[in-house]
């Protein structure tokens, strides 16, 4: 048999450039079609459906368009109405008619765990938000300030000998160590590390495209997911057979319920909902409140007005107070300005932008029909950035929290039965922050 010619060196090359310039025409004609066809549909469904404007939307990435206060468009083939008027986030996050229910992406509720309080379903979610809702009481949450102030004043002390900080990476390791130390009693030492190495997997992988491939991100955020069940799970084991010493953490209050009796109505968490719903309880706390206290710093150094008048205050509650003490509950209710600091930092910056339910059934929202199995989001950086509710709303100003007499106007933390529940820990670690980093350095 001849021996088959070999081709030139190039030829393979200038075929694989033949295919994928196919392939490229191939999709850009696609894409001009899809254009196209929106183009020609868009007018004819707003002027004749009383279902929200909007199109279908391009495949996988949706449309960058919005319409008013109600729009339609499609994400990985569902449709999404995004929902920015307060009047409508009132209806919907009071849900008084049980006609939504939160709902996350499949992928998200893979990474959580299906019994996080996240995903449950709307029966189960209250009876692990009644459990988990004791652990934040007025106790803990004056633990929690005593445990972070300490936090504080040893990181920023450290800062010191650096000649530059990047605050989000400073934040995210005190958010990160004392959301592992109120739920978990971790302080220091590899095992925290290691911990945090997961934890951040997991949080990327919920930001990216749910492909279950080894190489992807949300193949590794996957893995990371059982790595950390596998720490929780030796954890729990060793503390029921008494191996580890007593500890004061969340986790120590979830497994003392096993020593109540289990009634129908309040049944004990099981270890799968301890593990989902610490696990939600660290990624829920840490990066939200890292990235809400970068904002505000950043606010602040563009508005020297607002940070000299904060300056004042906190330097005022430091003459107070004994240099060596802790700060306390009390502490922070003396900070009246930076409590407005903070509520205008999260307004504007809507770390969570906007809160995803599903339509139970059909029913109407902003005069629009919504079809049973829709998605709803309310678009809360909408509200919080419309100049319909907040006066020059692009403007960074504290003062105009001096009027609290509007609902639904503030929804950084959400509202109604699912608002969040660390939201006092949230202001507490900011209220810190800023009194650590004001009254020490310029
Ligand atoms: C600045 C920081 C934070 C922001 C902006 C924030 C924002 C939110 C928002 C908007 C929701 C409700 C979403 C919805 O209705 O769909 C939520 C829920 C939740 N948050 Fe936070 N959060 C922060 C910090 C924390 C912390 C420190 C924890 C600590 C445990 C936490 C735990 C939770 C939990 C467990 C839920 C689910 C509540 C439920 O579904 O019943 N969050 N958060």
């Amino acid at each position: 048999m001849l021996p088959l010619p070999l081709l030139p060196h190039e030829q393979p090359c200038t075929c694989l450039f033949c295919c994928f310039t196919l392939l490229s025409l191939g999709a850009l004609i696609y894409l001009i079609c899809q254009l196209v066809k929106m183009f020609l549909y868009h007018g004819h469904q707003d002027s004749t459906a009383s279902i929200p404007p909007g199109t279908g939307g391009l495949p996988l990435i949706g449309e960058t368009l919005q319409y008013g206060n109600c729009f339609r468009t499609k994400l990985f083939g569902e449709t999404h109405v995004f929902v920015s008027s307060t009047e409508s986030a009132k209806a919907i996050l009071n849900n008084e008619l049980g006609k939504f229910t939160k709902k996350y992406i499949r992928s998200i509720a893979e990474l959580v765990g299906d019994q996080s309080l996240l995903c449950a379903s709307h029966q189960q979610h209250k009876m692990i938000r009644g459990h988990l809702a004791n652990l934040f009481s007025t106790t803990s949450i004056s633990m929690f300030i005593k445990m972070v102030d300490e936090l504080m004043v040893e990181t920023l002390g450290g800062w010191e000998h650096g000649s530059t900080v990047v605050i989000l990476d400073e934040a995210l390791k005190i958010t990160c160590k004392a959301m592992c130390k109120t739920l978990m009693s971790l302080e220091s030492g590899p095992e925290l590390e290691m911990l945090q190495n997961e934890v951040a997997q997991v949080c990327e992988a919920m930001l990216a495209f749910p492909l279950r491939l080894p190489w992807t991100r949300f193949y590794k955020g996957l893995q990371a997911r059982k790595r950390i069940i596998s720490i929780l799970e030796k954890e729990i084991s060793e503390r029921r057979r008494g191996i580890q010493t007593f500890r004061e953490d969340f986790l120590q209050h979830m497994l003392n319920e096993d020593d109540k009796a289990s009634t129908d109505e309040s049944p004990r968490l099981t270890d799968a909902e301890i593990i989902d719903n610490i696990l939600t309880m660290i990624i829920a706390g840490q990066d939200t409140t890292a990235s809400a206290i970068t904002w505000m710093i950043k606010f602040l150094d563009e508005n020297q007005d607002v940070l000299e008048k904060l300056r004042n205050e906190q330097q005022h509650l430091a003459k107070k107070a004994s240099p060596t003490s802790c700060l306390t509950l009390e502490d922070l209710s003396e900070m009246p300005y930076a409590s407005k600091v903070v509520k205008e930092s999260l307004r504007m910056a809507s770390v969570v932008p906007w809160f995803p339910r599903q339509a139970l059934q059909d029913c109407e929202i902003e005069g629009f029909k919504i079809k049973k199995g829709w998605n709803i989001n309310i678009d809360a950086r909408s509200i919080h950035l419309d100049p319909m509710v907040y006066n020059d709303p692009n403007k960074f100003s504290p003062q105009r929290f001096d009027d609290e007499s509007k609902p639904y106007r503030f929804l950084a933390f959400g509202m109604g039965g699912r608002t969040c529940l660390g939201m006092n820990m949230a202001k507490a670690m900011m209220l810190v922050f800023l009194h650590r980093l004001i009254t020490t350095y310029k």
